[in-house]
């Protein structure tokens, strides 16, 4: 049976660069794609540019250009760095399209008509120099709990506490510094708390991964249970969006006409390609809708879209399939350690955008756990799987093809009789892959991806442990008579049909890989149907040149330090609001100097020595353990070796910075840095507080 499927993955806000993190999502649901494209169902797979908001409307304004400039820069290179990513979109659209603002204005009208739009006056920070009301992010002041200054409007990023912007000592707006005032405003709002019976059971429909579901579960409450509270679409001018229809200075806030761009994604190409709209919109659609999400979204994804959806007359989506969040080496991707790696850089040092496929491939598993890019161990699986295992099976046997036969396979390749050993009777191996076809496409099916790898690469092992012990290269040495000739050709023919079918199975992960096999094997391209379909005589074999080449760790380390040195260049990935403003700010700018604000970024803290050893291979090393009134003492690397005996440091109070960025060195982590003089005259000396001052007091 063909099915009819339409997918999405989440719309990238268009004021940032593709990542390595968003990769995982636009790759994970491209492989899923291409898989059942392959199955020959019908399917389209759709995305746009999410363009609306405050932090676009700013960021267009700091780089002096209009936001419509803006989105269609990032949309020309959003659109190249998917292309390269091999990430297969029927459509990539924007979200500031005319389709877009129809179908919001024509949702809006049927909510209002279902009366599930309320007005109400609330009251919001107001930029009185802007003339405009500021969102929480864009306001900036003191931090209630630990004081530090220039701390956003919902959390700290010294002490790590959330508190509402009402709650900022000194607040002060982020986009002119001027101090907010509160001011009234009539906000629109979609009715969410009288959609809780609909969306408890729709959630709890089989639409969602268990985790998910239970996630919304909490969130919707239980019958009777009023949980849910009406969500504000609307804002007020100024605004980069949608005016709402009948309500001027009012513009549809950006998660509002988002995931309607995923419609107008498609209405558009549905004008292209003669699609029909309806058939996959309208209420009493039979197609199947599914949407590529990371968790962080899911409140959208699963509430407030499937109730607008709802409540507007349309279909509701088949699924929803959330992810996890990448981190790198273990820990969340950081510009200080170089590994928030944009797609560029990736493309630029590694190149092979299909490594990262096949590596996010073999850590899938369709759960809403985080995802690890372990920076070595892909250089080491990608060059064991794909270069040890997968190519070599043809790059070890397609050269006697070419050379003893005219660059024909034998002929029929299952029925080969000359060995009589049972077990390894020709076509068994092939007949093995072929039977784990049903249980590969399961696992692709569930998005499972790291099992069918798994399944796969097992079937890659057996293949070449059978052609070794055939070992067709001691055969081609040794050509004697017909037989010998018939056993080289038919093991050389064998090993290509296994790299066919196991090509078939890799290439909703390696496409361009994969097409340039069928390129080699002078086939058609290769659909799942096709592993009954076996080479024959009428495939001119080509000459195998290399196909793949190893992965050097060099590459990755180049890599690495070109994201550290991003950091220096201060191109932010996402709109970082500027305070100009502020008195010593502009001193700041014109001299020698740093801000006050500066200053009390680093965190300096006074640090009992807890112990202090020599590190085994380091010359200049000492390893500290530090209290600094944590629940763990910090572990820190000083080079301070040459000066001091670790004994005479125990007990020591001295002084480190303590918000600096972990570091990965050879001998371990080092958790931040110990102060010390040094110049000609000597040194280091490291630094001593006066008496009274105990572990954990801030310096400042
Ligand atoms: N614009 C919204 C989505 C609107 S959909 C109607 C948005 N954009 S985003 O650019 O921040 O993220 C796009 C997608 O990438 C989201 O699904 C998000 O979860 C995912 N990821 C962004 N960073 C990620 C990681 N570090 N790891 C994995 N996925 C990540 O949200
Ligand atoms: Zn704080």
């Amino acid at each position: 049976m063909t099915r009819k499927l339409l997918v999405t993955s989440a719309l990238p806000y268009a004021n940032g660069s593709i990542h390595l993190g968003h990769l995982v999502e636009y790759i994970q649901t491209d492989i899923w794609v291409r898989f059942q494209k392959m199955q020959g169902h019908t399917v389209h797979y759709v995305c746009a540019d999410d363009t609306h908001g405050t932090p676009i409307m700013l960021r267009a304004e700091k780089e002096g250009i209009t936001p419509e400039a803006l989105i269609e820069k990032v949309h020309a290179e959003h659109s190249q760095d998917f292309a390269e990513f091999l990430v297969q979109f029927d459509n990539y659209y924007s979200t500031n399209s005319e389709e877009n603002r129809q179908l919001s204005g024509n949702i809006y009208r049927a909510l209002k008509a279902n009366g599930k739009i309320a007005t109400k006056t609330i009251e919001q920070y107001f930029d009185p120099v802007k003339n405009m009301f500021l969102p929480d992010r864009f306001i900036k002041g003191e931090c209630p709990k630990c004081h530090a200054k220039d701390q956003y409007g919902d959390n700290c990023e010294v002490c790590g506490t959330t508190y509402s912007p009402t709650e900022l000592i000194n607040p002060f707006s982020a986009v002119s510094g001027a101090t907010p005032v509160r001011k009234e405003t009539e906000h629109y709002f979609f009715k969410l708390s009288e959609c809780a019976d609909f969306l408890r059971d729709w959630t709890r429909s089989g639409t969602l991964q268990a985790e998910a579901a239970n996630k919304m579960s909490e969130w919707v409450g239980e019958v009777g249970e009023n949980k849910l509270s009406d969500w504000d679409i609307s804002r007020d001018a100024p605004y980069f969006g949608f005016e709402i229809p009948d309500a001027p200075g009012k513009y549809f806030y950006v998660w509002l006409d988002a995931p309607i761009g995923y419609m107008a994604s498609f209405k558009n190409l549905a004008s292209k390609a003669g699609l029909d709209f309806d058939e996959y919109w309208k209420n009493d659609s039979t197609t199947e809708l599914y949407h590529f999400i990371g968790k962080d979204i899911l409140y959208f994804h699963a509430l407030f879209w499937p109730a607008t959806l709802e409540y507007s007359g349309h279909r509701t989506p088949t699924q929803v399939f959330a992810h996890g969040f990448l981190t790198v080496n273990g820990e969340k991707m950081s510009k200080s350690r170089g590994t928030f790696i944009t797609a560029r850089s990736y493309l630029e040092h590694v190149k092979n955008p299909e490594y990262l496929r096949y590596y996010y491939a073999a850590k899938l598993n369709g759960s809403m756990e985080d995802i690890d890019l372990n920076l070595e161990d892909f250089v080491a699986r990608v060059n064991s799987d794909l270069v040890g295992k997968y190519i070599n099976i043809a790059s070890r046997t397609a050269g006697f093809i070419h050379k003893f036969f005219n660059g024909r396979v034998s002929e029929p390749l299952l029925l080969g009789t000359f060995d009589n050993d049972p077990i390894k009777r020709p076509g068994l191996v092939i007949w093995q892959i072929k039977k784990e076809s049903a249980v590969i496409s399961r696992h692709f099916e569930a998005r499972n991806f790291s099992q069918a790898i798994v399944s796969i690469m097992k079937l890659a092992d057996i293949a070449n442990a059978y052609i070794a012990e055939k070992a067709p290269w001691v055969l081609a040495k040794n050509l004697n008579d017909k037989a010998d000739e018939f056993a080289l050709r038919q093991i050389c023919s064998e090993s290509l049909e296994i790299f066919r079918l196991l090509s078939i199975y890799l290439k909703p992960i390696l496409p361009s890989l994969v097409k340039s096999v069928e390129s080699f094997l002078n086939i058609e391209p290769l659909m799942w149907a096709d592993i009954d379909k076996p080479l024959t005589q009428e495939h001119l074999i080509k000459e195998y040149s290399h196909m793949i080449t190893r992965i050097e760790g060099k590459q990755v380390e180049a890599m690495v330090e070109a994201n550290k040195e991003n950091l220096q260049a201060a191109t932010p990935a996402k709109a970082e609001p500027k305070v100009e403003a502020k008195a010593e700010t502009k001193a700041a700018e014109e001299g020698d100097y740093i801000s006050i604000d500066d200053f009390t970024k680093v965190d300096l803290r006074i640090a009992k020595i807890l112990s202090a050893e020599h590190v085994e291979g380091a010359e200049k090393l000492l390893k500290l353990l530090l209290d600094i009134g944590e629940e763990k003492p910090r572990q820190v690397f000083a080079g301070i070796k040459s000066a001091y005996d670790p004994a005479t440091l125990v007990g020591r109070l001295t002084v480190m910075v303590a918000n600096l960025a972990p570091r990965k060195m050879k001998f371990g982590m080092s958790e931040g840095m110990v102060l010390a003089a040094s110049d000609e005259r000597g040194g280091p000396y490291i630094l001593s507080p006066d008496s009274g001052a105990q572990a954990g007091m801030r310096v400042k």
